[in-house]
């Protein structure tokens, strides 16, 4: 099974990456992140893609994701560090253009 993983440098995505590495079912992981994910360093099947902005997929990008079957969306901000009008906000934002692409 082929999954995508957002998030994983955070505190979520890291405990997700963790289960999904030792999950054998999960053949391969595609990580989209805005910087290394040390956790996927030495693991065949996680694949860690630099992806800078989050509300653009380009053709090459949505190529190499389209066989996956499923994605984790941990991606977010923490709701203390910021007002609840942009907590609402922000993972709808970034998450939503991903759906479309
Ligand atoms: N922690 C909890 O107990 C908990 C409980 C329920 C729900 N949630 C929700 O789960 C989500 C993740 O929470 P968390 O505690 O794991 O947060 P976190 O530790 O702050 O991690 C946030 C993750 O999102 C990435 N990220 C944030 N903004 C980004 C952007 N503009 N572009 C690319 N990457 C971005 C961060 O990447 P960088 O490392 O590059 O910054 C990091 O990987 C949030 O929506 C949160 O509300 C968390």
């Amino acid at each position: 099974m082929h999954l995508i993983l957002t998030g994983a440098t955070g505190l979520v995505g890291a405990s997700v990456l963790h289960n999904m590495l030792a999950q054998e079912s999960i053949s391969r992981i595609s990580i989209l992140s805005r910087r290394p994910v040390k956790m996927a360093e030495g693991h065949d099947k996680a694949k860690v893609i630099i992806h800078t902005d989050f509300k653009k997929y380009d053709q090459a990008l949505l190529d190499e994701l389209k066989d996956a079957q499923g994605c984790v969306w941990a991606l977010g901000i923490s709701q203390n560090a910021v007002s609840k009008e942009y907590f609402s906000s922000y993972g709808s934002a970034h998450s939503s253009q991903a759906h479309i692409a």
